[in-house]
């Protein structure tokens, strides 16, 4: 396994990420999780990724709950000191009522409840990145291609916020923060406010970021070089689609995009031309379409780690041995002239 620093922390962190975000959903219970645990550290993955909203998708009966299952696996196995734990606050959404006031925002009083409440369901007293899960204000992301400026918007001035992040380093709850679902405009106002010596230096952006989404080069990707704030890539497999089992309007049994309707982004008929590429140059190759899409992710000059997910055992081995696997510079070529043909199908 391959490790990388976080920004400018000490931290060392594996270029596999393990993503949580199903277990406590209908798809993975709390054995499976712990089972995904034991294995990821087993093979180096020292890095998860987790917030305060999972289970995904996200309900009021299962808020929180992926977190208590990291948390009884804490209790169980001992094993804090093996783990860089990033979790996340979340950020308004009108679906979320249920969350604290319902009024959520990166202000002192709501940064205080996420962070304690998040340590007690983990059952630890520190988690390692503290991430703002989507900014307050209304960005491009989830889906949205289309910048909307709305004039009349307010949020709370990142001073606000990087002064309880601080509250909140200074304590040890947390050791460093970190930013997702974030434009270039947003980082760099933040890492400014950071260097001009106003709280807490932002360590990583969490975007989405796969084949047939590479929003991210065009404006972040830059800023994550240049300032050493690299990204931690979410949905490298574009929800599964990108290992090609959903193509001729196939619905496997139990998967996602077959349960839940909330993620057809990825079933658009273009983000389905483009995986069908993909998917045909990959086998060109004697490679795994999934194992492709996720080397290719690790292997981006920008990407710190990318945050893998999986619902059995067989695609987390799989996906976690895409560490190994070369993206040569034929095959890298191929990529970019597919990409060419399909940009950017899936924002
Ligand atoms: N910051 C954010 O806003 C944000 C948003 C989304 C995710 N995340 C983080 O990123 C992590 C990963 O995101 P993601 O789950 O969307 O990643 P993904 O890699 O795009 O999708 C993972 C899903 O694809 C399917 N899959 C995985 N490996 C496969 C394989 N080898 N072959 C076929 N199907 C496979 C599984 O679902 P099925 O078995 O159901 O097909 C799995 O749950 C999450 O757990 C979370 O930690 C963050």
């Amino acid at each position: 396994m391959e490790y990388r620093r976080l920004g400018r922390s000490d931290l060392r962190v594996s270029v596999i990420c393990l993503g949580t975000m199903t277990w406590g959903n209908v798809q993975n219970t709390e054995a499976d999780g712990h089972q995904q645990m034991d294995y990821a550290l087993d093979q180096g993955v020292n890095f998860w990724d987790t917030a305060e909203m999972y289970a995904v998708p996200p309900r009021q009966e299962t808020y929180g709950r992926t977190e208590e299952i990291i948390g009884t696996w804490f209790k169980s196995r001992g094993k804090r000191d093996k783990v860089i734990l990033a979790s996340k606050i979340a950020g308004p959404d009108e679906r979320f009522g249920y969350v604290r006031d319902g009024h959520l925002k990166f202000n002192r009083q709501h940064i205080r409840a996420a962070v304690d409440a998040s340590l007690k369901r983990l059952q630890t007293d520190y988690i390692d990145l503290y991430q703002l899960h989507w900014p307050e204000r209304s960005v491009n992301c989830f889906g949205r291609l289309l910048y909307k400026h709305q004039p009349d918007e307010v949020w709370t001035p990142f001073e606000e916020t990087l002064e309880a992040l601080q509250e909140q380093v200074t304590a040890g709850k947390i050791r460093h923060v970190g930013l997702s679902n974030e434009t270039a405009w947003g980082t760099m106002s933040w890492l400014k406010l950071a260097d001009a010596g106003r709280g807490p230096r932002m360590v990583s952006i969490q975007n989405a970021y796969n084949l047939v989404n590479r929003m991210f080069e065009v404006g972040v990707a830059e800023v994550a070089i240049r300032e050493q704030c690299g990204l931690l890539a979410f949905s490298p497999l574009a929800m599964g689609t990108l290992s090609g089992k959903y193509l001729d309007g196939k619905k496997p049994a139990g998967a996602r995009l077959t349960l839940f309707s909330f993620f057809d982004r990825y079933l658009s008929e273009r983000g389905q031309a483009a995986v069908r590429a993909y998917v045909e140059l990959a086998r060109r190759y004697h490679l795994d379409p999934a194992q492709m899409a996720l080397a290719w992710v690790n292997s981006r000059p920008f990407v710190t780690s990318n945050i893998i997910g999986a619902t059995t055992m067989a695609q987390l081995k799989s996906n976690i041995a895409s560490a190994e696997v070369t993206i040569t510079a034929e095959l890298e070529a191929e990529i970019e002239n597919l990409h060419r043909e399909h940009t950017i199908p899936c924002p």
